[in-house]
């Protein structure tokens, strides 16, 4: 059974390749390498013993796209990860986000539709819900308006296979992912952040080796028990194996509806100060870090309501806290024995 993972050599679809090759699926992955490394895939080999087919291309160039369609007919289900996904960028270059996210989504409907390919799995994010008015929240929550073009490109991503659904023979499965953070325990893939990150976990284990001065907590005057802002944090690989039962939902038709919506997160609200405490622990180092103003654009908390995730899909995410933080740094520390050897 031949999957397409698209940014499978990104964070996320590279722990998906993974669980994906250890439950037998033959893998192709297309990528750009526009934020990923071409040495994830000895990787993915050395941790599964199989090395995924791989095509390096831009998903929102339509003629390679449909070339490569055309040359794959045998492709059965698409987990489409493949986009630019910072958040700050996103409010630079908002045309870059525009043209990549939605172009390249638009060029592999029209593949699917023209090669007879019914199963789509996409990547969004709890950044559609805003600050939600009830926690924790459930997929019904209201979807309110983007905060950054970034967001809006996930908003009109969904709307776009929504409607494609109600239409054409498509099955989709949109999975609103919150915060993933950790690594594989092997430490042979992870999250590689170009430049200085803007992510929480990121920064503190850069900060922790001693490629970052000092952390900045944004802000400590939330309404929240500790001050400092609420996410849901779940591991990598937890994500990872949601979406291998997502698309098993899919290839199985034990989909209720053409167009399904889950959360994939832990249930669980850690605050910045609690994340820190944890990876302190974790790791034994210190952390040099200071409270500063807050962050624009932050919402002040969110976590999910893991309900129907739960029940519809028979899964949980099992990892806490602490092994996420454990399993980063020693993806941290491994990348940095890499470096320096
Ligand atoms: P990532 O940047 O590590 O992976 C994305 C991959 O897609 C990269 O390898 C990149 O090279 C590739 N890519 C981008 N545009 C492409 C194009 N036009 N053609 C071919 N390849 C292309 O990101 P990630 O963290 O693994 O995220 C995967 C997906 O999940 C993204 O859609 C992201 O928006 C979404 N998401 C991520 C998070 C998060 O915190 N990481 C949260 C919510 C949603
Ligand atoms: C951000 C994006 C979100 C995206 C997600 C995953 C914004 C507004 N939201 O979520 O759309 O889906 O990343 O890519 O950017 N923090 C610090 N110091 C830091 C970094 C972060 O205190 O150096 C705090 C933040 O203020 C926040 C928490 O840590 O309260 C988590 O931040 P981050 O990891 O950036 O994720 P989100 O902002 O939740």
């Amino acid at each position: 059974m031949k999957i397409l993972v698209t940014g499978g050599t990104g964070y996320i679809g590279s722990h998906t390749v993974v669980e994906l090759q250890q439950k037998g699926y033959e893998v192709i992955i297309v990528d750009n390498l526009s934020n990923s490394n071409i040495d994830v895939l000895p990787n993915i080999e050395k941790i599964t013993g199989v090395k995924p087919l791989f095509e390096k291309f831009d998903l929102y160039d339509n003629v390679k796209t449909s070339d490569f369609f055309k040359r794959h007919n045998d492709i059965k289900a698409i987990i489409h990860f493949a986009a630019y996904k910072a958040v700050g960028e996103s409010v630079e270059k908002p045309l870059m986000y525009y043209h990549n996210n939605l172009f390249s989504l638009i060029n592999i409907l029209y593949g699917m539709k023209d090669n007879n390919i019914k199963n789509i799995v996409f990547s969004s994010s709890c950044t559609v819900y805003g600050q939600p008015e009830q926690l924790p929240v459930k997929e019904d929550a209201p979807v309110l308006k983007a905060l950054s073009p970034y967001g809006n490109t996930k908003q009109i991503s969904e709307e776009i296979l929504t409607d494609t659904c109600k239409t054409t023979d498509l099955n989709a499965i949109l999975l609103r992912y919150f915060n993933p953070i950790g690594a594989h325990e092997s430490a042979l893939i992870g999250e590689l952040p170009l430049g200085i990150p803007n992510n929480l976990v990121p920064f503190i284990t850069q900060t922790a080796i001693g490629i970052r001065e000092q952390l900045r907590v944004f802000g400590d005057d939330y309404n929240t028990p500790d001050g400092t802002a609420i996410r849901d944090y779940i591991h990598v690989v937890d994500l990872a194996k949601a979406h291998v039962i997502a698309v098993e939902r899919l290839l199985e038709n034990k989909n209720k509806l053409k167009n399904e919506i889950f959360n994939l997160g832990t249930g669980k609200g850690n605050s910045v100060l609690e994340v820190i405490k944890s990876f302190e622990k974790v790791s034994g180092v210190k952390l040099n870090y200071k409270i500063v103003e807050r962050r624009p654009g932050d919402i002040e908390q969110v976590w999910a309501d893991t309900e129907f995730a739960n029940k519809e899909l028979g899964w949980k995410a099992e990892k806490n806290i602490d092994e996420m933080n454990l399993s980063a740094w020693k993806w941290e520390k491994a990348i940095h024995n890499k470096a320096t050897t």
